[in-house]
């Protein structure tokens, strides 16, 4: 049985088996297959969300299925229900589930436990259909491949999008620069298991540094807490909020801490000519990137947003395939 837990869990060869069927999905809206015919599945939502949980009730009623959305506050789990029983009450009512949770554990044991197709909606750790999305919409939009192109997230780069893109980058051969302050650089562990896949031994972080170059898998990973360095001849430009769903009690320090570090024109600058700017949504506007960057970009950053909805089709239909 196929889930979608973490890009760290799969291979670069099912990442472009599942690249590889979007297209078709998006072209063929109204015609294409309905493999969960006959289904139900289930939406499990612990934090907010208007693209995930709209893309995901459209696609999944589009490929056949019924769907139930079920915030967690208003299930037992929200009352203390362990979901590995939560989990093995619907794995035997229902198809598939699609979770957005806080505990990267959460989904794992949910899987393990309801035995059904699962898929990560976002955790704290990880936001698997967001980078694929990302990456079908780069290559939508510039006919080419991401491999061997440069990316360059600016932010809070230890939150769950840029932690996907390690794995992306790790698997699908490009390379990945992350530009942030110290503090918000992915966590050591993180990186320790990406440069594993690569053939040089990495020693963890030292202090003071501003800068790390490091082979992971078929990519290469640069942290760095100079943006202007990071931007320089970038493909593509991407950003996400500064303060996370969960985060909130940290707002006025990740403010304080992070500012500076955003998309704007003189940053567009530096990039390659033509560079793509996108954001996963939703956008904060003076903070993470600023008004006149967004609305120049807008064309990409809401096709990204309307991908998703393609895109989490090919990972259900490459789950139950
Ligand atoms: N990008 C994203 O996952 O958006 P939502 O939080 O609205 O689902
Ligand atoms: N890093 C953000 C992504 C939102 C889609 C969060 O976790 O809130």
């Amino acid at each position: 049985m196929k889930h979608l837990l973490s890009l760290e869990a799969i291979s670069g060869t099912d990442m472009r088996l599942i690249l590889d069927r979007v297209a078709g999905f998006k072209r063929d809206r109204a015609t294409h297959a309905r493999p969960l015919t006959g289904q139900t599945w289930a939406l499990i939502f612990s934090k907010s969300s208007t693209r995930t949980r709209v893309s995901f009730e459209v696609g999944l009623r589009e490929l056949g299925a019924q769907v139930l959305f079920l915030n967690a506050g208003d299930i037992q789990l929200g009352r203390g229900e362990p979901i590995k029983d939560t989990a093995r009450v619907l794995g035997r009512m229902i198809h598939g589930a699609v979770i957005r949770t806080f505990a990267q554990s959460d989904v794992e044991d949910f899987a393990t436990y309801a035995k059904i197709p699962t898929v990560n909606a976002l955790t704290d750790d990880e936001h698997p259909c967001q980078i694929l999305t990302d990456i079908f919409t780069y290559e939508e939009l510039r006919g080419e491949p991401i491999t061997g192109k440069t990316v360059t997230f600016v932010g809070d780069a230890a939150c769950n999008v840029p932690v996907s893109w390690i794995w992306a980058a790790a698997r699908l051969g490009f390379t990945l620069r992350l530009a942030a302050p110290r503090a918000y650089w992915p966590a050591e562990a993180i990186v320790k298991r990406a440069a594993a896949g690569g053939a040089m031994p990495w020693s963890g972080y030292h202090e003071a540094q501003v800068v790390e170059r490091l082979e992971i898998g078929s990519g290469m990973l640069e942290l760095l807490t100079d943006l202007n360095l990071a931007a320089r001849q970038a493909d593509l430009l991407y950003t996400d909020v500064w303060v996370s769903m969960g985060k909130e009690a940290e707002s006025a320090q990740r403010l304080t801490d992070l500012a500076g570090y955003q998309i704007n024109a003189d940053l567009v600058k530096l990039a390659k000519r033509g560079a793509l700017v996108m954001h996963c949504l939703p956008a904060y506007r003076g903070k993470e990137i600023d008004e006149a960057t967004f609305e120049a970009h807008a064309d990409t950053i809401f096709t990204q947003a309307e991908n998703r909805l393609h895109t989490q089709k090919a990972i259900v239909d490459w789950m139950v395939g």
